[in-house]
């Protein structure tokens, strides 16, 4: 299968999990288009080439997913050329099981393998490999295809590879190897080429940013500041980065925040827990003293920066207390909003073993509990914006009503305004009128 002989095949990738993952959806489908392969806008069924990327953070996201690939042997009965992938996360974690559960797949590849996608699926389209499986850590990598970008405004852009950190609950490290920052000479250019093609903002992604360039060669760029340092130096229009680990965020970075131009006024902190009994058996290598801390650092260097979170719920051991603990320390942070998780037992990691598993029922009693005390302080902080002037990227139409548009501010604040005549990608003032727990309302001014 040849890009300038073969008809073009209809591509659909279905992508599940965490912004890496969108991130490398958009690059498997640069490096397909380098092939013919192009992304079909409407739905699966019109579809060549179906990919499923993948995750397994948590127990549910797996169900979900052997759910989708079930659904798709109807579609591979009626079409026997359809080729099916699954890839990322829970291919790399899974390999040969879900062949076996699911025998209407044609490849199977893990996360380190976008370098192979192109050539798994001409294969299948010719019949050569028939359940072919590649989950070696070892060799492959993201490729140099040119992403094709689902967003207008925003470009996700990948800084580095893997985890080292092992969390006793996360099955990340397993299924990404080790941390390896890319060098910061693609990132940088990858950055002018996002402004260059009109984005006004990118999102620098990995695992743990803070810990970026640990391993590259000596450069000048060797540090996750010193990169949004360079980053904020390329004038693009805002910068966003995610996930910042607590043990690593840096004085520096703090400051290189505080100094920028172009860096958003948003830190998504994971803090997990707050009972120090449970971070220490969560692995995460800080305090809720030495978190408590640094948001003051933060606050007293980037005054009103809007803090998110990421929080588990019902960890082995997590008791009456603990869970209280946690509780009043959401209450005294403040956060503009949390991601809140049931424990989800992974197994393969230390804390599936552990012997005092928290039960369901009081899990989710837990979590109810967390998500009313948190959804009334999203309220609460949303509610200072009322009567604010925000500077807000447009993003488009929303789905609900095309003649109500979107768009976020520095905060990350999702925003919904009347459409006038301003175009995605562009930056507006909006008056804010009305604020909700998840949104904030006003008008164009
Ligand atoms: N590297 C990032 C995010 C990793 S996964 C970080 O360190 O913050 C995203 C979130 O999923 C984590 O922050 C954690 O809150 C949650 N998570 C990971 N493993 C989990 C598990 N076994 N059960 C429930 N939630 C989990
Ligand atoms: Fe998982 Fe911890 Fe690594 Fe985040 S830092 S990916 S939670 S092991
Ligand atoms: Fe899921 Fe993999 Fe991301 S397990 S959360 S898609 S790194």
């Amino acid at each position: 299968m040849k890009a300038n002989n073969m008809n073009v095949k209809k591509l659909k990738i279905l992508s599940y999990g965490c912004q890496m993952n969108m991130a490398e959806s958009e690059r498997m489908a640069g490096a397909l288009a380098a092939i013919g392969c192009m992304p079909e806008a409407d739905g699966i069924e019109n579809a060549d080439v179906i990919l499923i990327n993948t995750c397994c953070v948590r127990e549910t996201a797996e169900e979900k997913i052997y759910g989708k690939i079930g659904e798709l042997k109807a579609y591979k009965q009626q079409n026997p050329s359809l080729i099916i992938g699954v890839i990322g996360c829970m291919a790399q974690k899974e390999g040969q099981n879900i062949i076996r559960r699911a025998p209407h797949v044609d490849f199977v590849l893990g996360t380190n393998k976008i370098t192979e996608l192109a050539a798994a699926v001409e294969s299948a389209s010719e019949h050569r490999r028939r359940h072919f499986v590649d989950t070696d850590l070892t060799a492959g990598g993201m490729g140099d295809a040119t992403p094709l970008r689902e967003s207008k405004t925003a470009a996700w852009i990948p800084i580095m590879q893997g985890c080292d950190n092992f969390c006793t609950y996360c099955i990340v490290p397993y299924v990404r190897g080790r941390e390896k920052s890319r060098p910061a000479a693609e990132i940088l250019a990858e950055i002018n080429a996002a402004q260059a093609a009109g984005f006004a903002e990118v999102t620098l992604l990995g695992q743990n940013v803070n810990s970026y360039g640990k391993n590259l060669p000596q450069e000048n760029i060797t540090d996750f500041a010193d990169l949004i340092a360079a980053a904020d130096r390329t004038g693009i229009g805002r910068i966003r980065f995610m996930t910042s680990h607590p043990k690593d965020l840096s004085d520096k970075l703090i400051l290189t925040m505080a100094k920028s131009e172009h860096v958003c006024r948003h830190l998504h902190l994971p803090v997990q827990h707050a009972a120090n009994g449970i971070l220490r058996k969560m692995n995460r290598g800080y305090t809720k003293e030495h978190y408590r801390e640094l948001v003051q650092k933060i606050r007293d260097a980037v005054p009103n920066i809007a803090l998110t979170t990421d929080i588990i719920v019902g960890f082995p051991g997590e008791k009456d207390e603990d869970f209280a603990e946690l509780l009043a320390f959401v209450e005294e942070i403040g956060f503009d909003s949390a991601y809140t998780f049931l424990y989800s037992k992974r197994t393969g990691t230390p804390a599936a073993a552990f012997a005092d598993q928290v039960s369901d029922e009081t899990k989710k009693a837990r979590l109810q509990k967390l998500m009313d005390l948190q959804n009334k302080i999203s309220l609460k902080l949303n509610e200072k914006f009322v009567g604010r002037r925000v500077r807000v990227l447009v993003e488009g139409a929303s789905k609900n009503d095309p003649a109500v548009w979107t768009g976020r501010t520095s905060e990350n604040k999702l925003v919904l305004f009347a459409h006038g005549n301003e175009q995605a990608g562009e930056f507006c003032d909006v008056k804010i009128e009305k604020a909700q727990t998840w949104v904030l309302k006003g008008v164009i001014v």
